[in-house]
């Protein structure tokens, strides 16, 4: 089994002494659909600006295909790992969408007409390829959110990790995301995505990982999704499928598991 990322034992403390992070370790195999889920404040956008270097870890590593990351392998690791911002405005900053994304391909030195491919095809992966021509403050925050997930595209990065990118996404918009993420991970890519939205992770997720400020908690497969205790012990709401399963269990007074319940449930409803 081959790693994508190591995380060993990782504490991060703000200048201002906040320990954001404190001794967290997991590992993420290669070509796994990974959820980082935690509440506002348990360190997840922090625990991800370390995955592209961007945060300087105050105790332990990160490893990217078994290389710690360092000043001297950044230039790899930044091609390796592509990063969506929680908050697009942090991302966005040429005059307009396209000059954009076409930004960090340029810094790759391709060719024009494969930085030319690379732009349209992430543009238009995104649904925002007729909006190319608008500076990112003409765009709703919607719309930044998916300009900001065409740069990492654009950069055919091996690990794609996203903070929050269905923050507010439209359904429609949500169901494309999520389309694209899946076909990265055919690809043979890694995604990693942090969300609160439990209900998407319990439908796509491989591997969950939970935090709570600033430690691991909880990980494993999703089955972990239907532990309603833990979840709401770490300030998170159960699926509602899971929520719905155990007041069926309540009220039938039959304990099933998730397969059991979800075939009583189509049984039920159609
Ligand atoms: N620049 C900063 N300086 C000091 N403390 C910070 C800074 N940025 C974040 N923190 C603190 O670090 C902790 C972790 O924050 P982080 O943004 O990583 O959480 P999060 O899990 O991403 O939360 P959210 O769900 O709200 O995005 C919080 O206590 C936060 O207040
Ligand atoms: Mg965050």
């Amino acid at each position: 089994m081959k790693l994508a990322v190591e995380i060993e034992n990782l504490s991060f403390v703000y200048p201002d002494g906040n320990r954001a992070l404190d001794g967290v370790s997991f590992l993420v195999p290669k070509g796994l659909k990974t959820v980082i889920l935690g509440p506002n404040g348990a360190g997840k956008s922090t625990l991800l600006l370390h995955l592209n270097g961007l945060h300087t870890p105050s105790h332990g590593k990160v490893k990217i295909f078994g290389k710690v990351i360092g000043e001297e392998n950044m230039r790899e690791i930044r091609k390796n790992v592509g990063l969506v911002f929680q908050d697009p405005d942090d991302q966005l900053f040429a005059p307009t969408i396209f000059d954009d994304v076409a930004f960090g391909p340029q810094n790759l030195e391709l060719e024009k007409n494969a930085i030319l491919r690379r732009v349209e095809e992430a543009l238009k992966a995104v649904d925002m390829w007729e909006l190319r021509e608008r500076p990112p403050h003409h765009l709703s925050l919607g719309q930044k959110k998916r300009a900001a997930i065409a740069g990492v595209l654009a950069m055919e990065p091996a690990i794609v990790v996203l903070d929050e990118p269905m923050a507010y996404l439209d359904p429609r918009g949500q169901e494309e995301i999520t389309a694209i993420l899946n076909k990265l991970q055919e690809e043979g890519k890694t995604v990693i995505v942090s969300t609160h939205d439990l209900d998407w992770a319990l439908e796509w997720a491989d591997y969950v990982v939970v935090l709570n400020s600033g430690r691991v908690v909880a990980e494993g497969d999703k089955g972990l999704l239907t532990n309603r205790r833990l979840l709401e012990q770490n300030g998170l709401k159960a699926p509602i499928l899971v929520k719905l399963f155990e007041d069926f269990e309540e009220k039938l007074g039959i304990p099933m598991s998730l397969e059991e319940a979800k075939k009583k449930l189509k049984r039920l409803v159609f």
